[in-house]
Order: C-alpha cells, then sequence, then structure tokens
C-alpha cells in the first residue's frame, strides 16, 4: 500500500510539471486557430501537413518575417513570447494533428461523447 501511494505521489509531480499544448492553445491561440476547422488562421491539421517544428517554432517567436517566408501577403498574427516548455508544447500539439498517411481522421481523445 505504501509502494502505491509513492506511485501515485510520483505521477500528479510529473504531471503538474509538464506544460500542456492543449493549455497553451487555449490560452494564447484559441480565438484564431482550431484545431482542425477553418477559422480566422489556418487550422492545426493544415499547418502540422506542410510544416516542420523549426518552422513552426519560428512562426509563433517572429511571425512577421516568417509569414512573408510562407507566402503570405499580409501578417495578422502577434508574436507570442512563450517560455521554452511552452513553445515546445504547442509545437508538439500542433504536429500532433499531422494526418496520418493511411488517411484516417485522428480522434480527438479530450471530445467525450454524451
Ligand atoms: C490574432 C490571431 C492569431 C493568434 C492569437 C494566433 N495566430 Fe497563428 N496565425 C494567424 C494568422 C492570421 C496566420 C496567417 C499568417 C499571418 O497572418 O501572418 C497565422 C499563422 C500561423 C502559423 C503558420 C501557418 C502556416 O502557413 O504554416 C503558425 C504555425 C501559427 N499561426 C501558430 C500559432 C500559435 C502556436 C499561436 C498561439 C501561441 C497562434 N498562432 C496564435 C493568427 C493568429
Amino acid at each position: 500500500m505504501k509502494k502505491l501511494s509513492l506511485i501515485i505521489v510520483l505521477v500528479t509531480t510529473i504531471n503538474s510539471n509538464t506544460i500542456s499544448g492543449k493549455k497553451v492553445f487555449e490560452t494564447y491561440c484559441w480565438g484564431c486557430h482550431h484545431q482542425s476547422a477553418v477559422a480566422f488562421a489556418p487550422p492545426f491539421t493544415e499547418i502540422a501537413s506542410k510544416r516542420s517544428a523549426e518552422e513552426i517554432r519560428a512562426m509563433i517567436s517572429d511571425p512577421k518575417s516568417v509569414s512573408k517566408v510562407f507566402g503570405y501577403k499580409r501578417n495578422a498574427m502577434p508574436s507570442f513570447k512563450l517560455k521554452e516548455d511552452e513553445l515546445e508544447a504547442i509545437t508538439k500539439y500542433i504536429l500532433s494533428f499531422k494526418p496520418k498517411d493511411n488517411n484516417t481522421t485522428k480522434v480527438d481523445s479530450n471530445v467525450s461523447v454524451k
């Protein structure tokens, strides 16, 4: 029993120290970007299918110059000063929407069917 509670404590500590990409998305990006639907800005599914982790990171840190490189005529995305772990988390989160080669649609595990 003692062992079990130690494991529980460990797991909770790890979780609370990990910044979730979804949280970063909801804090900074939601409103302009949506995971899979076209909103004001391109959806993460589209971004993930054509950009690398480096490109995504560059865009978040310096959208003014990077959006030109990406071919956008106007830059409407503000720049974000994210912490390294937030940047890491949001980049991974965006790339998790990369469509699979076998054409199966990714099911959002956070959507619960009521
Ligand atoms: C105020 C609205 C707005 C917010 C907030 C915003 N974006 Fe954007 N984003 C845009 C627009 C508009 C574009 C299209 C390019 C441009 O305008 O510079 C874009 C483009 C991008 C691209 C490149 C798209 C491509 O062609 O690959 C990435 C990556 C991106 N956004 C990530 C993010 C992330 C991550 C956040 C949150 C930290 C965020 N954006 C927040 C509006 C926004």
